[in-house]
């Protein structure tokens, strides 16, 4: 798989409530005072872009509302398709297009999130899926993958105290449980491109971790 052509490609995982959105808004202030010391920094100058799965284009939202609406009838190979074509419309309209102007893009899930909700907890081929992902993106992959790692039952209920579940939230413990473990997977068999954090440490802690990850990616002397 190809990386990104010139700017910094950070994607956020984690099953529901693991707080991806909080860090997210402190990585990108951080990355907003990083930017006006610019003359110092490799990817200075130009704004990061901050962009989410499903959806981040106007065709995106509305593969989105689809594949979460609770009454939406969708097979398990139906719903891996439309995060698919969300996503391959997102690295074409927005991501690929972005990092050839060499800037940083931020995006909440990519598909590690399809491998480990449609693959380890719908139970759908890995294999199959990596090859539509592949094709998908055109085989862009992160420079780093931020993975939130929490337990299901406490990321449900805190999911539960900000929204009503939406049709995957509403899968049950068992296909949560599967989904963590898939994603523990997944950033097990690619150590050099995950940072595994546990997200039940205090907000702070957490953002200061990620920041020094991502700042030593922005660094001229990172190697990469
Ligand atoms: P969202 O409201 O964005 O949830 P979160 O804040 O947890 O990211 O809804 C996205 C939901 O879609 C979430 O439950 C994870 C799921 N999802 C998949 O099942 N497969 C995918 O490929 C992606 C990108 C998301």
């Amino acid at each position: 798989m190809t990386t990104s052509p010139t700017g910094l490609f950070l994607t956020f995982e984690g099953p529901e409530g693991a707080g991806k959105s909080t860090q997210i808004r402190l990585l990108a202030a951080r990355l907003e005072v990083a930017r006006l010391e610019a003359a110092r920094l490799k990817f200075g100058g130009a704004a990061h872009l901050l962009t989410r799965e499903p959806g981040g284009t106007p065709t995106g939202d509305r593969l989105r509302e689809l594949v979460l609406d609770s009454r939406s009838r969708v097979s398990a190979m139906t719903e891996f398709l439309i995060y698919s074509a969300s996503r391959a419309q997102l690295v074409h309209e927005v991501v690929r297009p972005a990092l050839e102007r060499g800037q940083v893009v931020v995006c909440d899930r990519y598909v590690d999130s399809s491998y480990a909700y449609q693959g380890y907890g719908r139970g759908l081929d890995m294999a199959q899926l990596r090859a539509v992902s592949e094709a998908a993106t055109g085989g862009l992959t992160p420079n780093l993958t931020i993975l939130l790692d929490l337990d299901p039952a406490l990321g449900l209920k805190r999911a539960a105290r900000v929204n009503t579940p939406d049709r995957i939230e509403a899968a049950g413990l068992e296909f949560h449980g599967r989904v963590r473990q898939g994603f523990l997977a997944l950033a097990a068999a690619e150590p050099g491109r995950f940072l595994l954090l546990d997200a039940a440490q205090p907000e702070d802690a957490l953002a200061e971790r990620i920041w020094q990850a991502v700042q030593a990616l922005l660094t001229p002397d990172s190697t990469r």
